[in-house]
C-alpha cells in the first residue's frame, strides 16, 4: 500500500474511497464523484493503471475533486488496514466506499475450478468484508457514514453459466444487510447495487466467452442481451456510477439494507 498522488492540497469536501477504481464501473464512479467535488480515494493493485486513471479522469474533470492514489490489494487484510490507517492519516476523515473490485467468471459447474472460486470470493466478497470492517470506525465518526457494494443481477436471477458471482452477489447482499443492522446504529448505511449487464472490460470478456459458446461475435452477444432488455440497451458505467452517487448522498438518507437493481428492466422477476 503506497499513497501515490493527489491533484490539489486540500479539500473539505466528502471523502469516498473507490475499490476497483481503474475497472469500468469503479472509474466511472470517481469520475462522478469528481465532479461534485468529493475527495476520492483511488484503490487498485496496479500503481501504472492507478495513475493513468487519476491523470485521465483529472483532465476530463478539469481537476474538479481532489483524486488520491493509493496502491492496495483488497485480497489482503494487512493491505487494507494499512491503507485505511494511511488514508485516515492523510485526509482525516472518510464518508464513504464504493466496492467496485471483481470479475465475474464465465465457467459452469465443471469447469469452475476451486482457484476460480477462491479468487472471487477472496476479492469481491472478502475485499468488502475488509474494507468495511476497516473504515467502519472512521465512517461512524463522520456526518452520516455510506457504503455502497455493487453486486449484481445474479444474486437474485442465478446463472448456471456463472455459478460462482450467482454465489458471490448471493453472499455479498446477505452481508450488506447483516452489517447494515448493525451499522446503522453509529448513523452508517450500507446498500447494494445491483447492475445487469454494463459496458466494461469486463463485459467485453463475457460477451467474447459467450460468443465463443454460441458461435456468435461479441457484438452479436451485445446486441441479443439489449434486445432482451424493455429499454433495449446496455447500462453504460456512468448509468451505475450515478445511482453509487445517489446512495452516497443525503437524498438516500433513510436507505439502507436495501438492495437496488439497474438492468433496464431486464430480469423476469421483481
Ligand atoms: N460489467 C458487467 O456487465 C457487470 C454486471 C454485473 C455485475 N458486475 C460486477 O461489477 C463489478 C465491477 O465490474 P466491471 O465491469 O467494472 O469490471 P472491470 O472493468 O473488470 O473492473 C473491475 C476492477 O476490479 C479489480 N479486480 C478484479 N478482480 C479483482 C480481485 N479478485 N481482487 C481485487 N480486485 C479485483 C480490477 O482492478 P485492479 O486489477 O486494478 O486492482 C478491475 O479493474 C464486478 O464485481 C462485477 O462482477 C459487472
Amino acid at each position: 500500500m503506497t499513497p501515490i498522488a493527489a491533484t490539489s492540497a486540500t479539500s473539505l469536501a466528502p471523502v469516498v474511497v473507490v475499490t476497483g477504481a481503474t475497472g469500468g464501473m469503479g472509474s466511472a464512479v470517481v469520475e462522478e464523484l469528481a465532479r461534485s467535488d468529493a475527495t476520492v480515494v483511488l484503490l487498485g493493485r496496479d500503481a501504472g493503471r492507478l495513475e493513468r486513471t487519476r491523470q485521465e479522469i483529472d483532465a476530463r474533470t478539469g481537476g474538479a475533486g481532489r483524486l488520491v492514489t493509493y496502491e492496495t490489494d483488497i485480497n489482503s487484510a494487512a493491505s487494507v488496514d494499512a491503507c485505511v490507517a494511511a488514508l485516515v492519516a492523510e485526509l482525516g476523515r472518510v464518508d464513504g466506499l464504493v466496492h467496485t473490485a471483481g470479475d465475474g467468471p464465465l465457467a459452469p459447474l465443471a469447469e469452475a475450478d476451486d482457484a476460480m472460486w477462491q479468487a472471487t470470493f477472496n476479492g469481491k466478497l472478502m475485499g468488502a468484508v475488509r474494507l468495511t470492517r476497516a473504515l467502519a470506525g472512521p465512517l461512524a465518526e463522520g456526518d452520516g457514514g455510506s457504503v455502497v457494494l455493487v453486486s449484481g443481477v445474479f444474486r437474485k436471477d442465478p446463472d448456471p453459466l456463472f455459478p460462482v458471482n450467482s454465489a458471490v452477489n448471493a453472499a455479498l447482499a446477505a452481508f450488506a444487510k447483516a452489517v447494515s443492522k448493525d451499522l446503522g446504529r453509529s448513523g452508517v448505511r450500507v446498500n447494494v447495487l445491483d447492475p445487469g449487464a454494463v459496458r466494461t472490460p469486463l463485459w467485453d470478456e463475457i460477451a467474447k466467452a459467450i460468443g465463443d459458446r454460441t458461435g456468435a461475435t461479441a457484438v452479436e452477444v451485445t446486441a441479443q442481451v439489449a434486445a432482451q432488455s424493455p429499454l433495449g440497451r446496455l447500462a453504460d458505467p456512468v448509468d451505475v456510477a450515478r445511482v453509487a452517487a445517489f446512495l452516497l448522498s443525503p437524498a438516500a438518507r433513510h436507505i439502507t439494507g436495501a438492495a437496488l437493481t439497474l438492468d433496464g428492466g431486464a430480469s423476469a422477476g421483481l
